[in-house]
């Protein structure tokens, strides 16, 4: 979990949000490998991208699917939650993946993904 959320704050030095200001880095262990992403800001502002989709993105791009864990680091007093789309985004790869979090004092916050999205909707129900 050190090592991945020092990935994430690395990473989100190459944040792109000129809008919010609010600057995001993540990073996803997928098959024992690190994917980092940042959040991606658009002057059309809905089409944004949070950095854990990015960074998810990376590692299935890569062909890793099987995701441990991934770490958000933002830009705010306290630890960053993923939003609620993210939180869907990330129990696609299933319910057990670790999110962390750490804010800039050092303080952290830890859940399994399906703490943070009680009775969702995921791929069982297409099956
Ligand atoms: N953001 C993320 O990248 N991840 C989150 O979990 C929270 C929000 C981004 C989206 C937008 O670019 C900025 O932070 C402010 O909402």
């Amino acid at each position: 979990m050190e090592d991945l959320l020092a990935e994430a704050r690395r990473a989100r030095a190459n944040a792109y949000a000129p809008y919010s200001n609010f600057s995001v880095g993540a990073a996803v262990l997928a098959g024992g490998r690190t994917f980092t992403g940042v959040n991606v800001e658009n002057a059309a502002y809905p089409i944004g991208v949070c950095a854990e989709r990015v960074a998810i993105a990376a590692a299935v791009t890569a062909g890793e699917r099987d995701v441990a864990a991934i770490a958000v680091v933002g830009s705010a007093q306290q630890p960053t939650p993923p939003c609620g789309g993210c939180r869907q985004f990330i129990f696609e790869f299933g319910p057990d993946v670790v999110v962390v979090t750490e804010a800039e004092d050092g303080r952290r916050a830890q859940w399994r993904i399906a703490d943070l999205l009680p009775d969702a909707f995921g791929p069982s129900f297409l099956e």
